[in-house]
């Protein structure tokens, strides 16, 4: 089975073509064409303007994706595109582009979440693992929107255990980062400050680390962070004010505030529900410092766990992982049925 997949619900116009074989799934093509540097210089996304930059690209990249995967498009299956979550005049581009091409080439449309696409980016072929998931898994979804536990039982259920009650964990980073002046999105520059860092050097909070459910809270540690940033301007600071030490301390402080928080409470559900593998998914996903730290803890604490991620690429906003989610659980419908939902989550 091969699938033309769109993703436009953010920032990316991103389109790719997977192959089912079984249950792998192999990449023909991948094309990814970002409008970040335009949301870098204004501090965060436009959504009107990220919508404008998706209708520029989203043909370019579509013929792109075809001609890499050297494919005609008769030859495609399907067409899958993501309905949601995110911004809506990002998606109606992606959404909009599939429901004519559907028609033109008389395609089924495949609908996928965006968050589930995270998940399933770890079924794509990756030379690293020798095996696929097993069930049941657990999945961390934390991107710049979104901070999810996820259990799923297999391919057909798939039920949310927790989530942030504020911000998500890369939002944390993102606006910790720009008041320290990085550009967006920050969670990668905080990463490169927090490796000259002492992560101990602060002591954040790790808001509801303890607690008995599976949520998570980010926004107290924003303002305490904050709140230390305005401490250590004033002259009289025992920092005596900023300065690249610092600034490295304060990202190293934050990076492993936040990690600690997502891999204990993910490990305290991996526990309860005996869970085989444990898959990331999401932009944070991409982050070394989590994927070693959730590594080296559950071989500590669950050393029949395996852990998984998708390689960095296909962390972030990708449309392989919609092709791999709606080749391996995607419904077909005529691309009548097709509506954008851009407050679509796992429930
Ligand atoms: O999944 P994604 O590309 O977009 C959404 O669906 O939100 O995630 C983007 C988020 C941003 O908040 C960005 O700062 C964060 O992922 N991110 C990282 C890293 N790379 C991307 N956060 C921490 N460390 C990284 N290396
Ligand atoms: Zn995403």
């Amino acid at each position: 089975m091969k699938i033309l997949a769109i993703e436009t619900s953010c920032d990316e116009t991103a389109a790719a073509i997977v192959k089912k074989e079984i249950n792998t799934i192999t990449l023909l093509s991948n094309v990814i064409s970002t409008s970040l540097g335009l949301h870098a210089k204004t501090g965060g996304i436009i959504p009107e303007q990220a919508a404008r930059e998706q209708i520029k690209f989203i043909i370019a990249v579509i013929e792109k994706a075809l001609s890499d995967s050297k494919l005609k498009h008769h030859e495609l299956d399907a067409i899958a595109v993501t309905v949601g979550p995110g911004l809506i005049g990002s998606l109606l581009v992606g959404v909009e582009t599939a429901k004519t091409l559907s028609y033109a080439w008389n395609k089924p449309i495949i609908p996928v979440n965006h968050l589930i696409g995270h998940i399933y980016a770890n079924w794509i072929s990756n030379p690293s693992y020798s095996s696929l998931p097993s069930f049941p898994s657990l999945a961390l979804v934390v991107s710049g929107g979104h901070t999810d536990l996820v259990l799923i039982k297999n391919h057909h259920y798939i039920s949310w255990l927790g989530g942030t009650r504020d911000d998500a964990a890369g939002e944390a980073f993102d606006k910790i980062g720009r008041m320290l002046g990085f550009p967006y999105p920050a969670g990668p520059t905080i990463a490169k400050h927090a490796e000259k860092g002492d992560p101990k050097a602060f002591d954040f909070p790790r808001p509801l680390i303890g607690s008995p459910d599976f949520d998570f809270s980010f926004s107290g540690l924003k303002t305490a962070v904050y709140r230390e940033i305005q401490t250590i301007k004033q002259p009289a600071s025992p920092q005596g004010g900023f300065n690249k030490i610092t600034i490295s301390d304060l990202c190293a402080s934050v990076e492993h505030a936040i990690i600690d928080v997502l891999v204990k409470k993910t490990l305290k559900a991996a526990q309860k529900f005996q869970v085989k593998s444990i898959l990331l998914g999401g932009g944070v996903a991409a982050n070394e410092k989590l994927r070693s730290k959730l590594i080296q803890d559950t071989k500590y604490q669950l050393p029949n766990t395996a852990i998984f991620f998708p390689e960095k690429s296909l962390c972030t906003d990708n449309a392989a992982m919609i092709g791999a989610a709606a080749a391996l659980i995607g419904k077909e419908e005529p691309w009548k049925n097709i509506t954008v939902d851009p407050e679509l989550y796992f429930y």
